[in-house]
């Protein structure tokens, strides 16, 4: 397939693989390392790939593809493709524009952006980015939602969702599953959490220097069911919960008012030993029947990821780790090349596999591999 030339993107990049191989070379070792690891032995990070590999595809021959496409609406907004870019902390590490490159990408594309807390610009200013780069290119905003990391206290966490309400984000994922996990980057000159500027107390979650956590205020601040529930009082956007393995646990935060879910081991970084969220789909939707819609991320690369985790049962998928690449590698047109990449390889699959639309997706089209 010839792809149309994208200005600033370098020769020879046909793949997200190929932007992973690039943007070592684009990254401080420090960064690059941030970037790729996973917890422990990265187990669950390997998993992460490995359980895509596990599942392969029965095509239906001579199907109907007229008039298909890859549209959906979640939460009452049109995407163009059953795809997200996941909330990631600090996008300068990768690039001096950041955040701001990455809505630029989103809005081009017409991709949802989930913007974290831990964003290296303010979540204002990426909004108003994405409105003005969407203005000028005469294209609708791109669905921005807002990741929240609770704080020590409510009153700063409620202060961050008033000011995504304000500022026109049309969702609210709590991530509950990054409390405690291993040191992160010490962050260079220049980068910071711009969203946090201010507070008086900022909830850190890195085990000091490996030491002991329980009893400590980093386990006895660590967000509860109580704080699902108090969120869920206090905010009548969409909220999501994003973390969760377990169908008993999703069944519960839908209990507690959660319109939808985003499957996913934080992308291999936490807990090490925890399964992939592929293979935790079939699980989760059965204990939370078609009650919300059920997102995942961890291990997409390609166009044919997304239709496996489509067939076992999520609406969408986030991208996280070739958002960093594609930025590192080539800044805005990088990601919006991404996007575009994956979005092209998820029609051929589509088309290929004789599903037209995404309602034709099911776990009838895969194969199990390993029997
Ligand atoms: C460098 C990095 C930063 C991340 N920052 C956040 C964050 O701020 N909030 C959050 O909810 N998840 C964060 N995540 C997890 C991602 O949202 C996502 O769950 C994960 O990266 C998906 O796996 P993938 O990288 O294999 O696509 C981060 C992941 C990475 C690699």
């Amino acid at each position: 397939m010839t792809l149309p030339p994208h200005p600033g993107v370098p020769p020879g990049i046909a793949t997200l693989a190929d932007y992973e191989t690039a943007a070592q070379a684009h990254l401080e070792p420090k960064v690059w390392r941030h970037i790729q690891e996973g917890a422990g032995t990265e187990r669950s990070l390997a998993e992460n790939r490995a359980a895509f590999a596990r599942w392969g595809f029965l095509p239906r021959a001579l199907a109907d593809l007229r008039g298909g496409g890859t549209g959906l609406t979640l939460f009452g907004h049109r995407h163009a493709a059953p795809l997200l870019l996941a909330p990631m902390a600090y996008q300068r590490l990768a690039h001096p524009d950041g955040e701001l490159a990455v809505v630029r990408a989103a809005a081009a594309l017409e991709t949802g952006m989930v913007v974290s807390t831990l964003a290296s610009m303010t979540l204002e200013q990426v909004a108003d980015a994405g409105r003005e780069a969407a203005a000028a290119l005469g294209k609708p905003s791109p669905p921005l939602w807002f990741q929240l990391y609770l704080q020590p206290d409510r009153q700063d966490s409620l202060a961050l969702v008033r000011r995504a309400e304000a500022s026109g984000y049309e969702a609210i994922v709590l991530t509950v599953d990054a409390a405690i996990k291993p040191a992160g980057i010490t962050l260079p000159a220049g980068v910071e959490a711009a969203n946090l500027m201010g507070m008086h107390r900022i909830r850190h979650t890195a085990v000091p220097g490996g030491g002991i956590v329980l009893g400590t205020p980093l386990a006895d601040t660590a967000p509860r069911w109580e704080d699902l529930e108090w969120l869920r009082s206090e905010t009548r956007l969409p909220l999501l919960v994003k973390g969760m393995l377990l169908g008993g646990d999703a069944a519960q935060a839908v209990g507690c008012g959660a319109d939808g879910l985003i499957i996913s081991n934080h992308g291999g970084r936490v807990l090490d030993g925890v399964p992939s969220a592929l293979d935790m789909l079939g699980a989760v939707a059965d204990a939370t029947g078609a009650r919300v819609p059920l997102l995942m991320d961890g291990g997409v690369r390609t166009g044919s990821d997304v239709v496996k985790a489509l067939a076992l049962g999520a609406s969408a998928v986030l991208l996280g780790r070739p958002q960093m690449h594609a930025l590192a590698v080539a800044g805005m047109a990088g990601v919006a090349h991404a996007i575009h990449l994956l979005r092209t390889e998820l029609e051929a699959t589509m088309a290929q596999l004789g599903c037209g639309t995404l309602d034709a997706i099911s776990s009838e089209r895969l194969w199990a591999f390993d029997g």
